[in-house]
């Protein structure tokens, strides 16, 4: 690896391309990279194969939800495993408050060692599985990749959404189709019937599919007591929190 990060065969943080896309977001992002690619096969958390393809795979095709979120409030990571996409979108929106839900002990001391080391005061790591946070939290986006088919995921985020927020979930080439079978689930969850957005990051990579699922309703489960979470003021999540 370079002084950039760049992989000898790859893209990396050193790639014009991807210094344009990153802007200021680019150091943490390059940090988050290089503990991942130091750290990440020994702890289990990315296979070795993926480590020479850690930006094109990974890093980027995170980076692909950012042009989605929304423009101020708090996004939800489900999922968040090794921090992808939390800890890259994290990095790239320094105005908007991140928490990262994971429920494996592994998973979460890892996010927190790696969102302490990189300085992220936009980040909560709250070790739960989605289903136990219904009732607490209520944002204005969930991110998740790699997670559940949309029918599950659409299950565990929409209750976590507030009315006019969105889930957003990374699906690549099979994205219509899950959107296609989750439909009558969205309905009875308060969701609108999905849209596929094309996200592209830089020209080197393929797009991939993002689905956006709004809320439009209340349903049953997700108006069950929750209060909207706010966690630079404090109320919400009871996790780690950064912002002091
Ligand atoms: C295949 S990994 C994907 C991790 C990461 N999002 C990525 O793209 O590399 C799926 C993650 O979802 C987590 N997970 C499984 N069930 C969950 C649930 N009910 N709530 C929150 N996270 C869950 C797992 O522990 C695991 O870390």
């Amino acid at each position: 690896m370079s002084d950039h990060g760049v992989e000898p065969d790859g893209l990396g943080a050193g790639t014009a391309s991807v210094r344009e896309l990153l802007g200021p977001g680019l150091p943490a992002v390059e940090r988050f990279a290089e503990a991942l690619t130091q750290e990440g096969v020994l702890r289990g958390l990315v296979g070795p194969r993926e480590v020479p393809r850690l930006w094109e795979r990974h890093i980027l095709n995170s980076a692909a939800v950012a042009p989605f979120l929304p423009s101020a409030g708090t996004v939800v990571d489900l999922g968040s495993g090794a921090g992808l996409p939390g800890v890259v979108l994290a990095c790239l929106r320094p105005d908007l408050d991140f928490v990262l839900v994971e429920p494996m002990l592994r998973r979460t001391t890892w996010l927190d060692e790696v969102v302490d080391g990189i300085g992220l005061e936009n980040v909560t790591v709250r070790r739960a599985r989605a289903e136990e946070l219904v009732g607490e939290l209520l944002v204005e986006a969930v991110t998740a990749r790699a997670v559940a088919p949309l029918d599950r995921l659409a299950g565990w985020a929409l209750p976590l959404c507030r009315v006019g927020g969105s889930l957003l979930a990374l699906k690549g080439g099979r994205a219509q189709e899950e959107l296609d079978a989750a439909r009558p689930a969205l309905a009875s969850l308060g969701g609108d019937a999905g849209e596929v957005l094309t996200a592209s990051t830089v020209p080197e990579v393929e797009s991939t599919a993002v689905v956006r699922v709004t809320k439009v309703a209340d349903s049953a489960v997700a108006s069950s007591g929750a209060r909207e979470t706010r966690t630079r003021s404090g109320a919400g999540s009871s996790g780690r929190r950064r912002r002091r």
